[in-house]
């Protein structure tokens, strides 16, 4: 796939630490916060910030999720990225733990509204950077110097997944029929939009994407992805799979993968499939894959 002719349009953004941690040092953490990180099944709870309004945003992710992954793999000035930002929800735990952060959405009305959220107070003090741009992440490399990158950390589309009338066959009985109900709930009908895209294509263009972000990351830099397996007419499509293979076909290497433990955030599960058909349902877990640059 050929990037869109642009002109160089490198940003004026730090990436430098502004803290005295040893340079060999992976994140600010001292010992008891790194051990409490061990668990390798991860628990996220929705603060009074986070939008959970489906017509503002249908997908959004917990502010603590990206905070978390930040904590971790980096430190303080050092720089983030967010190829698929939605509403900004990396640039918000970005800002409150002073990393700059640069977050790429096709969408003009996510961009216009993350502007919005970063325009109110932020939590703490802050020097450093956040920015959301309106572009295809396909074009992220020419907006950064090589090895600049401390962190990719994001949440692409599940390929089409929100491509269909909605059913909430998760939720159970006649809470089923809320608002969003046979809604298509789709980011919109971009062509290059991932969430258009079924399984295989959307996994060429992630790797795409991703190929076009690895001359940008810091050696050993992590990129996160949080996503979900599909489920259509009856049959599994292993999203999480898909995206490890292209990831490692151009560069990357996988290092954990993480499972966000959503049962506390969902309620009366549906019985899909009983008696005939088991399925466990992926609205109760998601994974969450963490790579780096070798
Ligand atoms: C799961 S949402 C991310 C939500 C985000 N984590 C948040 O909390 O707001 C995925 C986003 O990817 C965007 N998107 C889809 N294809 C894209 C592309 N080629 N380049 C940039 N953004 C894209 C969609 O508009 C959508 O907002």
């Amino acid at each position: 796939m050929e990037l869109a002719k642009k002109e160089n349009q490198q940003l004026n953004i730090g990436y430098n630490r502004l803290c005295d941690c040893k340079p060999t040092h992976i994140n600010c953490l001292n010992a008891k916060e790194w051990v409490k990180q061990q668990v390798a099944v991860w628990e996220f709870f929705y603060e009074k910030r986070d939008i959970r309004e489906k017509d503002i945003h249908p997908a959004v992710f917990p502010i603590s999720l990206p905070k978390k992954c930040i904590e971790l793999f980096t430190h303080k000035g050092e720089l983030v990225l967010d190829p698929f930002a939605g509403i900004g929800s990396t640039l918000l735990a970005a800002r409150d733990l002073e990393r700059n952060a640069v977050g790429f959405d096709l969408n003009e009305k996510y961009i216009d509204f993350t502007k919005k959220r970063l325009s109110q107070e932020p939590l703490n003090f802050c020097n450093t950077q956040q920015m959301a741009i309106l572009d295809d992440a396909l074009n992220i490399s020419l907006y950064f110097e090589t090895e600049t990158i401390a962190l990719a950390v994001t949440s692409p589309p599940y390929a089409n997944m929100l491509n269909h009338q909605r059913l909430n066959k998760s939720i159970r009985g006649n809470l089923r029929e809320n608002k969003y109900f046979k809604k298509v709930q789709q980011y919109s009908n971009n062509k290059r939009d991932l969430g258009t895209m079924k399984p295989q294509e959307y996994a060429e263009a992630l790797g795409e994407i991703y190929k076009g972000i690895l001359p940008l990351l810091k050696p050993k830099a992590h990129c996160v992805i949080n996503v979900n397996d599909l489920w259509e007419d009856n049959r599994r499509y292993p999203t999480h799979s898909y995206i490890i293979e292209k990831l490692e076909k151009v560069g990357y290497e996988l290092r954990n993968i993480i499972i966000w433990d959503k049962r506390k955030l969902v309620n009366k599960v549906g019985i899909y499939g009983w008696p005939s058909n088991y399925i466990t349902f992926s609205t109760t877990f998601e994974y969450i894959l963490d790579f780096w640059k070798p």
